[in-house]
């Protein structure tokens, strides 16, 4: 059961005051997407309607189809949301109650809540001081008997050094549930995300790499047994229709979000590598600004979903003022790590225990970042915050 004390006043905290200040720069990223690709989209959904097919049709089969070849994997399962499709993972491989499952304290909290949903406890590790992603070794110093799983989450589409950490699943019998949601294409040496581990999952939330017009997710896997629990799972537990075997969850991926994805899917490459051009710009020229740019590992296809520098914890505030003052938006990604979120507080995890990604929320800035920003408007973001530096120094 859960409580929700709505007598309890809940403080906006002062980043999101300033995030929420409306600027041109950083706005509109989906509506300038519509204008590229809506005609076809639109097309794609009107080829739907008549059919009378909305759910669990042709058009889900072919994006699961496209995207499993995309991912470069053998199976790939539609499902309503990124939160679905980690929790749908963890409950084909039969995580429950008494188990533990290892991920990282900077996520979203939809990583946990998956781990929760199935009764098991997420155990929170701390980040590297460079990529901000999971490693091996801090996962190993956490593993007990009770480990069941571990979920990598590719921070911002920067993948996890994924070779240590499989090799350390192996040894220890852990199922890999990759959370691929800001992730759609990148790369771990020459290998897509969602293929690396045994479960790849992706939201497919609006303004994710590859989005839907609303809620979706998909997952991925190379385990035919894993695929066919998960078509069970996702459809209230049934193989045949009212034969409800297990106790399973409405989670479907509609066909109308399907159709437009499978428009979408063929876009992904060439919007990853405009994003990979806005962070190449950034990178330049905020290599003058006393600010901590991303470090890209050298085995990594980043694909950016996210462009996120670090300040100094006390000129956060100032510094997205400054921003806001000169119509450039900014965010703070994630602000809390997630096992000093409130809820939850009963895990008892103190700033102490996860020292880098605690102080990492205190200092992210992430600035605007999709593909169809244009050149000058990337140029004076990055271009304001050394005006900011230099403004500071004089
Ligand atoms: C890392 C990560 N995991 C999981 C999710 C959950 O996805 P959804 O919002 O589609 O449920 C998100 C969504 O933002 C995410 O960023």
């Amino acid at each position: 059961m859960t409580h929700i004390d709505l007598s309890k006043p809940v403080e906006v905290p002062s980043w999101l005051k300033i995030a929420a200040r409306p600027t041109r720069i950083g706005s509109g990223e989906l509506e300038r997407q519509w204008q590229e690709i809506g005609e076809e989209v639109t097309e794609a959904m009107l080829e739907v309607l008549p059919t009378g097919k909305y759910t669990l049709g042709p058009h889900l089969k072919a994006f699961e189809d496209e995207f499993a070849a995309y991912c470069e994997c053998k199976y790939a399962v539609g499902v309503a949301s990124g939160t679905a499709a980690l929790h749908l993972a963890l409950e084909a491989c039969e995580i429950g109650s008494g188990d533990e499952v290892i991920t990282v304290a900077n996520t979203y909290v939809a990583t946990a809540l998956a781990v929760t949903y199935t009764g098991a406890t997420p155990v929170f590790v701390d980040v590297d001081p460079r990529t901000y992603n999971m490693t091996a070794e801090l996962v190993a110093e956490k593993i007990t008997p009770r480990t069941k799983a571990v979920i990598p989450v590719h921070l911002y589409g920067q993948p996890v050094d994924m070779d240590p950490l499989l090799e350390l699943a192996r040894e220890h019998n852990l199922w890999v549930v990759e959370d691929a949601s800001h992730a759609h294409g990148a790369r771990y040496k020459d290998r897509r995300v969602g293929s690396l581990g045994d479960i790849g999952c992706f939201s497919l939330y609006p303004s994710k790499n590859l989005g839907a017009y609303g809620d979706g997710g998909i997952i991925t896997t190379n385990n035919r047994e894993i695929y066919e629990k998960l078509l069970i799972l996702r459809y209230v537990g049934q193989r045949i229709k009212f034969v409800h075997e297990v106790i399973g969850f409405q989670e479907r991926l509609d066909e109308l979000q399907a159709a437009a994805l499978s428009v979408k899917l063929r876009y992904l490459d060439g919007w990853n590598e405009r994003r990979r051009r806005w962070a190449a710009l950034y990178d330049e020229i905020l290599a003058e600004a006393p600010v901590v740019r991303p470090y890209v590992a050298p085995y990594a296809y980043h694909v950016y979903y996210s462009y996120a520098i670090l300040v100094e914890a006390d000129e956060r505030d100032d510094l997205m003022n400054f921003l806001a003052d000169h119509d450039v938006g900014s965010f703070a990604m994630y602000p809390t790590p997630v096992p000093l979120l409130p809820c939850y507080a009963d895990l008892g995890y103190r700033p102490e225990d996860i020292p880098i990604a605690a102080s990492y929320a205190d200092r992210v800035v992430n600035l605007p970042m999709f593909p169809h920003l244009r050149e000058d408007e990337v140029r004076t973001a990055a271009e304001t915050v050394c005006e900011f530096y230099r403004q500071k120094k004089s």
